[in-house]
């Protein structure tokens, strides 16, 4: 039996629900993983969030020292959140030879390489599959589960609170803010949406994720990203029409060593797996050139879904002999980062009701080569005519040039929505 001494810092969400995991799971871990796992120090800056979470008084440490400086702590999760003083706290665990558990998906999208780095001079590990989706096992299935691959597609549903959202305004037909409003009510949405709304989180974890399944670091700035903000009742009911669920979907591709990595609504045909997750699901669809699909499903968020993925952590931290530090192969960075990928459209035009209209909008199409599915005229909107476009694969610079073009246009009133199909 290894006796593994635990600190903890902050005590909020994801950190009570760690603390309550191994507490109440204490016997069974010790039985099935010959580990006896004991939190000695809680860094908690309210302590009486951690009293009234159960945490003995003696165990509150009133400063970062307290925990670094105390020889019975090996393992030390971060779970404040942020860039600092989170980034601080982590490079003086490791530099005082513990190993770090974090479920902070900003910090490693943004600093992970140089964590990495001190965490490999002081031979301590770094582990966050907390970061990404929750409590899915989604860091292990990749690095661990799937190394005969060569995977070629990670997409997912990686925020819950906007799956949250655009279920309830699919479901229940409900506005954008009222959707919004709900989700805040129960805690999914912080008083400041933006990071989940505008796509930030699902871009960090993508970040990560697409990092570790192509072992290629992916700057942050060359991920596409947008938000949900502007997705409406009627795009949702058309998409419906169509036979497509929206969601806000994350999607890394490789394609001729070439490799795509974006965040944004996406139509999603309704047969797609991935069309099925709903509510604050989260979901990661992993294709691999040998094991064809895969797709794990769960809680994204919460106390004791991410607490679970913090405490695996330290269990594996717990029995490796030497940390595990992965290797980026200098030849797989050859591959390139593609920003004019590739993608279906469904975009609708509010156009004067008269002949030559649809000549006109197609031809703006046809000369930017993209290339039209199928179009419909449907409704009206104030006395334009509403005309849907579908079309087939095309690149987006292409679509952006004909976007503009199509605005120019005296008979296109305006361009109602654009909204990426996935094929
Ligand atoms: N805010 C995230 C979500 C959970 O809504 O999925 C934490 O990553």
């Amino acid at each position: 039996m290894k006796k593994v001494g635990i600190g903890i810092l902050g005590l909020g969400t994801v950190g009570g629900g760690a603390y309550q995991i191994l507490t109440q799971n204490h016997q069974n871990i010790l039985r099935k993983e010959n580990l006896d796992l004991r939190v000695i120090k809680v860094l908690e800056k309210a302590p009486d969030i951690a009293i009234k979470k159960g945490v003995p008084k003696d165990k509150i440490a009133a400063s970062i020292d307290e925990i670094t400086s105390n020889p019975d702590i090996d393992i030390v999760v971060e779970v404040i959140g942020g860039i600092e003083p989170a980034k601080s706290f982590i490079e003086k665990c490791l530099t005082s030879g513990k190993h770090v558990v974090t479920a902070n998906k900003e910090l490693i999208s943004k600093h992970w390489s140089e964590l990495e780095q001190i965490a490999q001079k002081h031979n301590k590990g770094l582990y966050f599959e907390a970061s990404c989706l929750g409590g899915v096992p989604i860091i292990r299935s990749i690095i661990e589960g799937m190394q005969a691959n060569n995977i070629i597609e990670l997409a997912g549903i990686f925020n819950g609170t906007t799956n949250y959202i655009l279920t309830k305004m699919s479901e229940e037909d409900m506005s954008y803010a009222d959707a919004l409003a709900e989700a805040q009510k129960l805690g999914y949405a912080e008083a400041d949406p933006t990071s989940d709304v505008e796509g930030y989180d699902a871009m960090y974890k993508l970040n990560i994720l697409s990092t570790l399944a192509f072992r290629k670091q992916i700057p942050l700035e060359s991920i596409y990203r947008e938000g949900i903000t502007q997705i409406t009742k009627t795009d949702i009911q058309s998409g419906k029409e169509l036979g497509y669920t929206i969601k806000l979907l994350a999607i890394a591709r490789m394609y001729n060593n070439s490799l795509e990595v974006r965040v944004h609504p996406t139509f999603v045909p309704d047969k797609h797996p991935l069309a099925n997750v709903r509510d604050s699901f989260n979901a990661a669809y992993l294709v691999g050139n040998y094991v064809g699909e895969i797709m794990l499903y769960g809680r994204g968020a919460g106390d004791l879904p991410t607490g679970s993925a913090i405490v695996s952590d330290i269990i594996y931290c717990a029995h490796q002999d030497n940390p595990r530090y992965l290797k980026f192969d200098s030849k797989l960075n050859d591959i390139k980062l593609v920003t004019d990928f590739k993608s279906k459209y469904y975009m609708v035009l509010n156009c004067a009701d008269k002949s030559g209209v649809l000549a006109q909008t197609a031809a703006v199409l046809g000369n930017n080569q993209v290339s039209i599915d199928s179009v419909i005229q449907k409704g009206k909107h104030k006395e334009f005519a509403r005309v849907v476009f579908l079309t087939h694969k095309t690149s987006e610079l292409s679509m952006k040039k004909a976007i503009k073009e199509l605005k120019e246009l005296k008979v296109v009133d305006s361009i109602e929505s654009v909204i990426r199909v996935l094929d």
